[in-house]
């Protein structure tokens, strides 16, 4: 088959690492694709906002299956454009990809379908937002509506602090667009995690549970990221969580939304808070996580392309995926100045030392060749340093023996990925 994956990340990185080992695999393709992607995909020049691009490129390469990574073609409706084109796709129509294009819908959403998740109210108009934050107190989470890179998102621990929220959301539009609209949640405390199932408009089947480090620096404190490294499985979500989770949030979801007619196909990551009370849902992404998808690929015994076909072939009730017992722990290394403004085009060496182990596979993000082939960083997120091992701790020493060989004076990485895992130091 002739696959064309889109997307440039470290999670584009590992579907093109798994799809290049199918045997099913005659020809792959990465629109736009990066430095460590182009060792497993021929690497094309057309960016993922560019759905007629998209298209055409798929048409004329006679491309068999379209892999989507990231959310917004998605959201955009790139799965719906290649529907209409005849190019079978992985990943929800925009319609179900609403799940996590508006945070609103999700909430309203559980709502209907009694999925238990944090109390809300949502807004548009600015002066309700604050009448409602200082009737429910603080602590209290204030959200942008719509897309905002992971960032529309405010933890304000007191009133003040809320109410500041609201005016740089909904006066300032700090986030954009994405701050029309706002959701004013409970807070609840627990320990996160994210579950990953594939769903085929009716049938689920569970893939793994895994936990990210959103903030960049140890001991979870600083500015939140797109994420700074990651593992799985999560020991917070064992067998029995796992069960509690498909049953109270996954399948009344891909229910429910069928029932709406916005049937669901793709990868549907819950994001959760483990509470005293059960599982709750933070909130939906529709694709892979970045970097979780980096620790689920290595974890998969099974071919992770018949898995992928069979979600957009509505066929998931034949699927049995096997997994390796192995913990697969990920350490993001990222510019340094990121999430903020980052130094660019800075020159990275040992890579290929830290891949000398057979248990270390380098996933790439923001990476690209210089003018005499070196790699370098252009990217925010660069590496996703990926180590198996027996333990979460045996995978996170193999993990930062690699990263140690890297050489790059320009990037930096959190020293403590694994802790809820492993303890601390
Ligand atoms: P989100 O973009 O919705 O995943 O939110 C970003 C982060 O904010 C999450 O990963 C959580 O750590 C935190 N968060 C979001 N909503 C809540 C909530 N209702 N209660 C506690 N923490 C939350
Ligand atoms: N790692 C968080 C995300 O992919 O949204």
């Amino acid at each position: 088959m002739r696959i064309l994956v889109v997307g440039s990340g470290g999670r584009e990185h590992a579907l093109c690492w798994a799809i290049a080992a199918s045997p099913l695999t005659t020809a792959l393709y990465c629109a736009p694709g990066n430095a460590g992607i182009a060792r497993e995909a021929r690497c094309v020049p057309i960016g993922i906002d560019d759905l007629d691009g998209i298209i055409a490129f798929a048409r004329e390469e006679n491309i068999d299956f379209v892999v989507v990574g990231p959310e917004a073609p998605l959201v955009a409706g790139l799965v719906d454009k290649l529907d209409a084109a005849g190019i079978k796709a992985f990943g929800p129509t925009a319609a179900a990809a609403v799940l996590e294009g508006s945070k609103a819908f999700t909430k309203d959403f559980c709502a209907r379908h009694g999925i238990p998740t944090a109390a809300y109210g949502r807004f548009t108009e600015s002066g309700a937002a604050k009448a409602y934050i200082e009737q429910q107190g603080a602590p209290i989470v204030v959200k942008a509506d719509g897309l905002a890179a992971g960032k529309g998102v405010i933890i304000a621990e007191t009133v003040d602090e809320a109410l500041a929220a609201v005016d740089a959301m909904m006066a300032d539009r700090a986030f954009g667009e994405a701050g029309a609209e706002i959701v004013i949640e409970e807070f609840m405390e627990g320990e996160e995690a994210s579950f990953f199932a594939l769903a085929d408009g009716t049938s689920v089947i569970p893939l793994a549970g895994a936990q990210d480090h959103k903030r960049v620096g140890d001991g979870d404190t600083g500015p939140n990221t797109g994420g700074m490294g990651a593992y799985s499985p999560a020991p917070v979500v064992d067998a029995a969580m796992a069960a509690r989770i498909m049953a109270r949030i996954i399948n009344p979801t891909v229910a429910g939304m069928a029932a709406e007619g916005r049937a669901f196909k793709g990868v549907l990551y819950a994001g959760l808070m483990i509470t005293a009370q059960g599982p709750r849902l933070i909130e939906y992404n529709v694709r892979f996580g970045d970097p979780e998808c980096q620790v689920l690929v290595p974890r998969l015994m099974s071919d992770l392309l018949p898995a992928l076909i069979a979600t957009a072939d509505g066929q998931l009730a034949h699927l049995h995926l096997r997994w390796h017992d192995e913990t697969a722990l990920c350490v993001v290394m990222a510019a340094n100045g990121y999430p903020g403004s980052y130094d660019k085009n800075t020159l990275i060496a040992g890579v290929e030392a830290a891949e000398a182990n057979d248990h270390v596979v380098v996933f790439h993000a923001g990476t690209s060749r210089d003018q005499n082939g070196g790699l370098i960083a252009i990217g925010g997120r660069v590496l996703g340093v990926t180590a198996l091992g027996e333990t979460p701790a045996e995978a996170r020493d193999t993990a930062y023996a690699a990263v140690d060989l890297i050489d790059w004076p320009g990037g930096f990485c959190r020293r403590d990925i694994g802790w809820r895992a492993i303890g601390r130091g």
